[in-house]
């Protein structure tokens, strides 16, 4: 893959694809880890006087223009980091767009509106995501793509703009594509995966894929109740995905899956709600399992000693409610504390868990800013951002 350091930028109006996707709370950045992470390109695209259009999405809006999902407060949030005023264009790739690149310095950045704001972007017709992309073609001379958390999107400002522009991979692109390396080609060993998150369906290819390949499995999260109905134990009122019971049964039959052995189970899904810690196997019919115990933090930590490789996804409960966070940080902390492994936490979320929870950043190998392109990478997918960049 050709990287930015390559191009010959000075002067050149170089159309940046990052991934801006970030959490908001009444419009408040709560998380601007992903904004950081673009940092260290545009930074060195300014210092050596590209002029910088910074293309990004945000959210799911429905194809169309909406306030809730305008770049406003990432624009703002990147210019005080950047130390540089950043213009938001009032569109993606019209007049505002046009003007906005017009207008730009060597050495200046500017942010297009969120590309989803265009149907075009997300359309599965590659007739139509192909005229977005020679729109956003025409506003630059040089594309680069830094947003790995949108690589495994086939959507125009990821895929189709690179077959219209010379290309290159931006170094955030670049360093977790080489980590991903590491873990899909003959990982030290002995290898464990800790999954969580919410929903088991989501999980499944991956769960498929991973298990041949893994020594051991941790499964904690809301996903892990589909696990523990599958091992004959009742879950009360928790998260329960009753169509694939079956098939985490044939997953348990491979006795790599490490499942709570307790569960901090409440009786409602709030902060303030009654709970307690219960034996996983005695979760009452009207509580729901809202973190892994205390107990299962002890095994989960005894199942990643001497690992050599670990990749997480997926926080171990509602982490948000302070009530239900324990579970994210105990694993968090044995997987920080690992020593002599390749430690990789996979995914916005995560990392977002994380910071959130106070744990040191620098503790682990490796903080991906993409879980969805984590996880696509690690079940063997092609990438299409990265396949459009090869
Ligand atoms: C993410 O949050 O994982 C990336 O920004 C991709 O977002 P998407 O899942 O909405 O495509």
């Amino acid at each position: 893959m050709r990287t930015a350091a390559d191009l010959d930028v000075q002067g050149q109006r170089v159309l940046v694809r990052c991934d801006l996707n970030v959490p908001l709370q009444d419009g408040a950045i709560t998380d601007d880890g992903r904004i950081r992470a673009s940092l260290p390109l545009l930074q060195d695209l300014v210092a050596r006087g590209a002029r910088v259009v910074v293309a990004a999405h945000l959210g799911r809006p429905k194809g169309a223009p909406d306030p809730a999902y305008s770049l406003a407060p990432v624009a703002a949030r990147l210019g005080a980091l950047l130390g540089q005023d950043v213009p938001l264009a009032g569109d993606v790739a019209g007049p505002s767009a046009q003007a906005l690149v017009e207008g730009l310095r060597p050495g200046q950045v500017g942010l297009l509106e969120n590309v989803r704001f265009e149907a075009a972007e997300t359309s599965k017709d590659d007739a139509e995501r192909g005229a977005l992309a020679d729109r956003l073609a025409a506003l630059a001379d040089l594309y680069v793509d830094d947003a790995f958390g949108a690589v495994h999107r086939r959507h125009a400002s990821v895929y189709d703009v690179a077959q219209r522009l010379p290309h290159a991979a931006g170094p955030l692109v670049a360093a977790e594509v080489a980590v991903l390396e590491r873990l899909t080609t003959d990982p030290a060993r002995p290898y464990a995966v800790v999954l969580g998150g919410s929903k088991v369906s989501d999980k499944l290819a991956v769960i498929e894929a991973l298990l041949p390949k893994v020594d051991r499995l941790l499964v904690g999260g809301g996903m892990c109740f589909t696990f523990l109905q599958a091992q004959g134990h009742d879950v009360g009122s928790s998260l329960l995905e009753a169509d694939q019971v079956q098939r985490c049964a044939g997953f348990l039959e491979t006795g790599k899956v490490v499942l709570p052995v307790d569960v901090v189970a409440a009786e409602a899904f709030s902060a303030d709600a009654a709970h307690d810690v219960v034996p996983a196997d005695a979760i009452p019919a009207d509580r729901m399992g809202l973190d892994i115990g205390p107990r299962s933090v002890r095994a989960f930590t005894e199942a990643l000693q001497g690992a050599r490789t670990v990749f997480w996804n997926g926080p171990m409960g509602v982490f948000e409610m302070a009530p239900y966070a324990e579970g994210t940080r105990g694993v968090a902390e044995a997987v920080a504390s690992l020593t002599g492994a390749l430690t990789v936490v996979g995914g916005g979320d995560s990392a977002a868990a994380v910071r959130a929870l106070g744990v040191d950043e620098a503790r682990f190998g490796h903080i991906s800013t993409g879980g969805g392109a984590s996880l696509e990478a690690l079940e063997g997918k092609s990438l299409p951002g990265l396949e459009a960049l090869a």
